[in-house]
């Protein structure tokens, strides 16, 4: 016989809990993305830039896996089951994914692009969390966009003269 799981009573109604569990789905979708993006980069960039890009990718995706259980474990705090295939993933991503190998700079154009969406994601995410007074889940939405910011800012500083 399976049992009912208690009910959930944290303060926040079912509702909301909904929708910031959905908007957390698609910051996982996106956060995915880009760790599996900047993963694949770090596989394949070539060119004299080799060693500096092959290791700053490396610690951007660590940090970024990390993350991901974060976001994943607030949306099961909150009610609901996390995405964890690639299916929901691609459809709930506003990321898009590339094609073959760029170029070592055209890598990280792409890079900047999707960490700024990701920042994107987790911004527009906000307002909600604030009405619900979910401050678990605005200090991870706070964290992510101060990383994807400053992740999107180092790219950023590699394409200048
Ligand atoms: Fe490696």
């Amino acid at each position: 016989m399976s049992k009912k799981s208690a009910p959930i009573n944290i303060g926040i109604p079912e509702m909301q809990r909904a929708k910031i569990a959905d908007g957390l789905s698609h910051l996982l979708a996106d956060s995915y993305t880009l760790y599996l993006m900047t993963h694949n980069f770090h596989w394949n960039v070539t060119g004299p830039m080799f060693n500096t890009l092959h290791l700053m990718f490396m610690q951007q995706y660590t940090e970024q896996w990390t993350a991901l259980d974060l976001i994943a474990e607030r949306v099961r705090a909150l009610g609901f089951p996390a995405p964890g295939t690639y299916k929901e993933f691609v459809k709930l991503a506003s990321i898009k994914e590339v094609d073959g190998v760029p170029k070592a700079l055209d890598m990280v154009r792409t890079l900047v692009e999707a960490q700024e969406a990701t920042a994107r994601t987790a911004r527009d995410l906000f307002p909600l969390v604030d009405e619900a007074n979910d401050q678990p889940t605005a200090d991870l939405l706070t964290q992510r966009i101060d990383v994807h910011e400053k992740t999107a800012w180092m790219l950023r500083s590699l394409l200048e003269e």
